[in-house]
């Protein structure tokens, strides 16, 4: 088959689009013969030979897809060739074909086209994860999320704009705030311009944020802190800002408040705290909002395979809003 290869780690134009081996259907996997994939921001650090696939996952680039499956391996129940899905990865989804655990398999929903439906997995289970069996979001409390315009961003604004939560958003530019308010979140702030502790703080009385979803890490850290209520919980899922800094504890302590950090690649496929468990529960808590339209896939464009690097530079450049689809070819 054919997949996006990496010449040696480096910028964009290490991607090439060359013959690899097929991938081989296990025990408790199918092969899907992709339709399309969606680039995240760790298939940049991927390529930049940042961040290494864990242990026994393809070294294709590729954390999620959409497609037809093709093959059906031993003791697999409830999936049948020919089926439509998506699927969350470990890795390989830059490619034609691909073998996924089939724990972590989603029919392609009712209404959603089947190379959009790859734009779903990876932010649909980070939010949720994340956002809801984490961090425990409620009815009524105030979210805070950074890169609002994101892959992420936008599936977290929808999420908790459906679960009843008020929305704040960080974002760099007027455009991508003006597209957060049209998916729902109340108060925008300008990163470039705005303090977002001062900003959320006067937007909410004095308030705060009850839960803090932020992919800045590190220089984010004290102001994260700062901007949280009483009981708030912070969760980080990205380190753009660096991965070392000092945490107040008694700042915490006097908000009773919690700082977290999880990824989803590194998770198990099975058992406790594992993909397979997020997949479920997407699956019985997303997809019939998904299926009704009420949370739809953001997808800013569509380009071959054979334009990966194009693709790259465009989320490495950070214009785009929501995600950047690959289709083979
Ligand atoms: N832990 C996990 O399991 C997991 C899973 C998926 C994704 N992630 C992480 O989630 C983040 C978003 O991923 P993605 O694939 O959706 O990437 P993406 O679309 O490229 O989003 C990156 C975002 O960061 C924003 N940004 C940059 N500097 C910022 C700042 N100082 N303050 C606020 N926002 C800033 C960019 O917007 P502006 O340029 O407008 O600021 C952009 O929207 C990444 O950090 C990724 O690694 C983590």
């Amino acid at each position: 088959m054919r997949a996006v290869t990496i010449s040696e780690p480096g910028g964009p134009e290490v991607l090439g689009w060359g013959e690899v081996p097929d991938p081989v259907c296990g025990p408790g996997e199918v092969v899907v013969d992709v339709a399309a994939t969606a680039v995240n921001r760790a298939d940049l650090m991927q390529r930049q030979g940042k961040y290494p696939p864990p242990p026994g996952a393809s070294d294709v680039l590729g954390l999620e897809c959409s497609g037809v499956i093709s093959e059906v391996g031993a003791e697999v129940t409830g999936w049948a060739v020919g089926d439509e899905v998506c699927a969350l990865l470990s890795g390989g989804g830059y490619a034609e074909r691909v073998a996924v655990p089939a724990g972590q398999l989603l029919p392609r929903p009712a209404g959603v086209e089947l190379a959009t439906a790859a734009a779903l997995p990876e932010v649909t289970c980070t939010v949720w994860s994340n956002v809801f069996m984490l961090a425990g979001l409620r009815a009524g409390e105030v979210l805070l999320v950074h890169g609002g315009s994101s892959g992420i961003g936008t599936m977290a604004v929808q999420l908790a704009v459906r679960a009843g939560a008020r929305v704040a958003v960080t974002a760099g530019s007027p455009d991508k705030l003006a597209f957060c308010r049209e998916l729902g979140a109340e108060v925008l702030v300008d990163h470039t311009t705005q303090d977002f502790v001062a900003e959320v703080r006067t937007a909410t009385g004095g308030h705060g944020a009850d839960v803090v979803l932020d992919i800045i890490g590190a220089a984010y850290l004290a102001r994260n802190v700062d901007v949280l209520a009483t009981g708030g919980r912070l969760v980080g899922i990205g380190t753009q800002g660096g991965t070392r800094a000092e945490l107040d504890l008694g700042a915490l302590m006097r908000k009773r408040a919690s700082v977290s950090a999880t990824t989803l690649r590194g998770r198990p496929a099975t058992g406790p705290g594992s993909k397979a468990e997020i997949v479920a529960a997407v699956r019985r808590e997303v997809w019939p909002d998904v299926e009704r339209g009420t949370v739809r896939p953001i997808v800013d464009r569509r380009l071959p395979m054979s334009r990966a690097a194009e693709a790259h530079a465009l989320l490495e450049s950070s214009t785009h809003i929501g995600k950047v689809l690959l289709l083979p070819g």
